[in-house]
């Protein structure tokens, strides 16, 4: 293996005091020490702009990623529907409380939702006094949500279920602990005969009296008869901005400040079958009309309460703009034909309309009912993910291409095929880049957009998946996380030719890696960043910055890449200069900083700060029980100072 070490500064400087030069060696390294200087020149004579879109996130429904994740419903499979539209179906993962002689379940297709037929039918056949009398705790169904529902003592819940039944009702609505055995919150319903002659929807708030990460819903009965079930959901009352996201996962993507949010993914998207792809229009309205849908590429259902109205406003929340990544007609397996793709043209026109259009219009007004009558700002549309290479897409893009130029001229288009190494044979406003590569590859690839042609004015990229993946990466480790800062430095520093980058993939639920590694990784109640999510944290006053030129010198060949911005605080107005500094190789570097021409007028002594983030081993990575093993350390940079004669 190779024996790369160490190192990676972003080296903050708050506050341009009156500091022309500071040295820093690193505290770590196997090899010798070097020496290097690093000259940034603060005149501005050549700084440029950063696009104000640079760094942003990618969020795929992969991984359990939005269902059993972002999304904070605790129920999975709430509709019934994920064992398919014929009945009798599988209703996993709910699971019966009772046997044979005292309870069956089916389901059949009775439902009052026209999209969602699916219901689910409870049949007691034991009561409380009778010759068949009913196990203690009754029988009925409990749905353990994805590998366990976090209740948290204090916290209330709003359950809503669809109920119908011809008899007498009382149903108990409980959460459970993971054995069942112990109770946190319950309420009963109870009627006559007439009161759930016809599907009724009940609402209930259960305040938890105790605390079980891996808690359950119960459905029970104590009382014989028929009861129908559909549209069951269970979601924690606190979320953030009160739209149903989980609030401690979307914080630490508000740390981000990310610029953009691509949704929803990737292959996601695509479908390995177009009949498993991503529709817009079945995830918008009311949450129990969606009929959910079977993502056949990772392999899972959802219910799809994370729809394409909630990414909009998701996106809004962040501060981010949406990147809707659509499907052009084109799966993993099958494609539509450029003179049959029309409706799919219609389709994605309509969902354009849904997010911009005004309250009175067709699809506007859908928006609207849902609780949103402003637009959202939707200025980006991504035709396809990876599709460059497919029969059809080059034929599809053009159809959508002009389609969406005709009716929205300023929305920006995205296309799947690479414009890096040459001109493209297409219209687009930016193209897609997407790598998945080694720590050594990822590195270097620090200079893959030197090498862009400036002198044609063609698409800027969008570096919308990358990651270092396979061995160097694990389930997330520093080698990973080093190299790629030093990618993202580089793109920094070209960023005259990439427009925008994210990481890939956000998300993943510790009990479905469907692929690592991945920024954030979650349980039930708990999360961390990966490296690979704090290296992110040292761009995040990138976008729309001033990049300074920044050179290091050096005598012998160093691994170190830099870059250097400032920006003006929207906190307090202050100006601030950070500089980054990657060191990927296996030598101590001792840097000497230098910044020439600093603007007096924004000189103030509040003094230098330094944020490390380092480790003692490459393939260190963080974890439920070491969350920060691998973070950023700030701390005050002590031996800077004043050096005569600049
Ligand atoms: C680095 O600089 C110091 C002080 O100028 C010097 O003593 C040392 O020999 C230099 N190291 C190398 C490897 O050149
Ligand atoms: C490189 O070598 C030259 C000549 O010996 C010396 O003046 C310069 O300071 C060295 N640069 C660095 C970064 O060590
Ligand atoms: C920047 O430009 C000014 C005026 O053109 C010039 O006086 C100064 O030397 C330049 N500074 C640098 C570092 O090139
Ligand atoms: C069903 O459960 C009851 C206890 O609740 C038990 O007495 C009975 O034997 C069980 N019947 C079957 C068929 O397993
Ligand atoms: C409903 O059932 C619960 C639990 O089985 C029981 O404690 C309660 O008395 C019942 N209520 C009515 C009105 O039957
Ligand atoms: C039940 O639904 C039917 C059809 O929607 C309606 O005609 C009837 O009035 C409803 N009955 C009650 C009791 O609400
Ligand atoms: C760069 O692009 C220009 C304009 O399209 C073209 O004339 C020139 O040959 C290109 N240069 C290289 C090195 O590809
Ligand atoms: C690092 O470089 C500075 C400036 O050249 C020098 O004074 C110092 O001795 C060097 N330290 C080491 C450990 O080489």
């Amino acid at each position: 293996m190779m024996v790369f070490h160490q190192v990676s500064v972003g080296v903050l400087l708050y506050a341009l005091f009156a500091l022309c030069s500071l040295h820093w060696g690193s505290a770590f390294g196997v090899g010798v020490t070097q020496n290097a200087s690093l000259i940034i020149d603060a005149s501005g004579n050549s700084s440029r702009s950063i696009p104000d879109t640079l760094f942003g996130i990618f969020f795929e429904e992969i991984n359990h990623a939005g269902a059993g994740g972002l999304w904070s419903e605790l129920v999975s499979n709430r509709g019934f529907e994920a064992g398919g539209p014929n009945t009798p179906s599988n209703i996993d993962p709910w699971s019966i409380i009772g046997n044979e002689s005292s309870i069956i379940v089916s389901t059949d297709r009775s439902s009052c939702f026209i999209r969602n037929k699916v219901a689910l039918r409870m049949e007691a056949l034991c009561d409380a006094e009778d010759s068949n009398i009913c196990p203690a705790g009754g029988v009925g169904i409990y749905n353990p949500g994805y590998w366990g529902m976090n209740i948290e003592q204090g916290k209330t819940y709003k359950v809503v279920l669809h109920v119908r039944t011809l008899e007498s009702l009382n149903l108990s609505v409980s959460l459970k602990s993971s054995d069942g055995l112990q109770n946190l919150a319950t309420a009963n319903v109870i009627g006559d005969a007439s009161d759930f002659s016809n599907w009724t929807r009940v609402e209930l708030m259960l305040d938890a009296e105790g605390t079980d990460h891996k808690s359950r819903l119960q459905l029970t009965t104590m009382r014989k008869g028929v009861i129908w079930f559909d549209q069951v959901s269970a979601m924690p009352l606190d979320t953030y901005n009160g739209h149903g996201f989980r609030k401690e996962l979307v914080s630490m993507l508000a740390d981000l400040k990310p610029r953009f949010i691509r949704f929803p993914g990737g292959c996601f998207v695509e479908g390995e079958w177009l009949r498993n792809a991503f529709r817009w229009r079945e995830t918008i309205g009311p949450w129990e009309e969606r009929p959910g849908h079977f993502g056949d590429v990772w392999k899972y259902w959802t219910d799809d309460g994370l729809g394409y109205f909630e990414f909009l406003q998701l996106a809004e929340d962040l501060g981010a703009l949406p990147i809707w990544v659509i499907n052009n007609g084109v799966s993993h397996n099958d494609q539509v034909h450029p003179s049959t793709v029309l409706p799919f043209v219609q389709d994605i026109l309509d969902s354009i309309e849904f997010a911009r259009g005004g309250a009175d219009s067709k699809w506007g007004s859908v928006r609207a009912e849902m609780g949103h009558p402003e637009p959202f700002q939707l200025t980006h549309i991504a035709i396809g993910n990876e599709d460059c290479g497919k029969k059809h897409y080059r034929g599809n893009y053009l159809k959508f291409y002009y389609a969406i130029k005709d009716a929205y001229p300023d929305i920006k288009i995205i296309s799947n095929c690479d414009g890096s190494s040459r001109q493209l044979d297409h219209p687009a406003d930016l193209y897609d880049f997407h790598i998945y590569t080694s720590a050594n590859n990822m590195f270097s690839m620090a200079h893959q957009f030197d090498r862009t042609n400036r002198s044609n004015s063609g698409p800027k990229a969008f570096v919308s998946e990358y990651a270092v993946t396979g061995r160097d990466a694990g389930r997330g480790s520093f080698l990973a996380a080093l190299a790629e800062a030093g990618f993202l430095v580089g793109l920094e520093r070209n960023s005259d030719v990439v427009e925008m980058a994210s990481y890939a993939p956000l998300f993943v639920n510790d009990n479905d890696h469907r692929w690592d590694p991945d920024a954030i990784v979650f349980n039930s109640w708990q999360q961390y960043g990966t490296p690979s999510y704090w290296v992110q944290q040292f761009f995040k006053e990138s976008s729309g910055a001033t990049l300074l030129p920044a050179t290091v010198h050096a005598n012998s060949s160093i691994s170190v890449v830099v870059s250097a911005i400032t920006w003006q605080s929207s906190e307090n107005d202050n100006y601030y200069l950070r500089t980054k500094i990657v060191n990927f190789g296996s030598n101590i570097v001792n840097l000497t900083i230098s910044i020439a021409s600093l603007d007096s007028n924004y000189i103030k002594s509040v003094g230098s700060l330094k944020t490390v983030l380092t480790s003692s081993n490459l393939m260190d990575g963080n974890s439920f029980k070491e969350p920060n093993k691998v973070a950023p350390v700030q701390s005050m940079f002590e031996n800077a100072g004043n050096r005569h004669g600049c």
